[in-house]
């Protein structure tokens, strides 16, 4: 597959899958004004459960998507701090982790195990009927 196959369109990235990894996601999120992507949720059925996570590009931005609890979910930039390995989230102890060098982060992106010593970006993100709002 090629770049240019990639174009503009939202990949999927497969929580803890490489960059090397990605899918692609059958339809484009829409801007939603202000900066803010919607992403129906239909497309992102691992979201509808509590604990359920998922990395996707979306207009250039990596993202990880974690459904943190019924009535939110919560957005960060899943590159790594220390050296730009891909984190994940895991739902056993509610945390991100990267594989490359076990950083570990919370769900503010605050970090709770090195080497990592930044925190993830974040960026604000709802649950808005059955979309989920990401401002970017
Ligand atoms: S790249 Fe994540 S801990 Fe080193």
């Amino acid at each position: 597959m090629s770049s240019s196959t990639f174009g503009r369109r939202p990949f999927l990235l497969g929580t803890g899958l490489s960059l090397g990894a990605l899918l692609v996601l059958p339809t484009a999120a829409a801007r939603a004004g202000g900066g803010k992507v919607a992403i129906p949720l239909a497309k992102l059925e691992v979201l509808k459960s509590v604990g359920g996570s998922i990395a996707l590009k979306v207009k250039d931005k990596l993202l990880l998507l974690v459904r943190d609890s019924a009535a939110s979910v919560r957005a960060f930039n899943p590159v790594c701090t220390h050296r730009q390995c891909v984190v994940a989230f895991s739902a056993n102890d509610r945390k991100i982790k990267c594989p490359c060098h076990g950083s570990q982060f919370d769900l503010d992106g605050h970090v709770v195990h090195g080497p990592a010593s930044r925190p993830l970006e974040t960026y604000a993100a709802e649950l808005a009927g059955e979309q989920v709002i990401v401002t970017l």
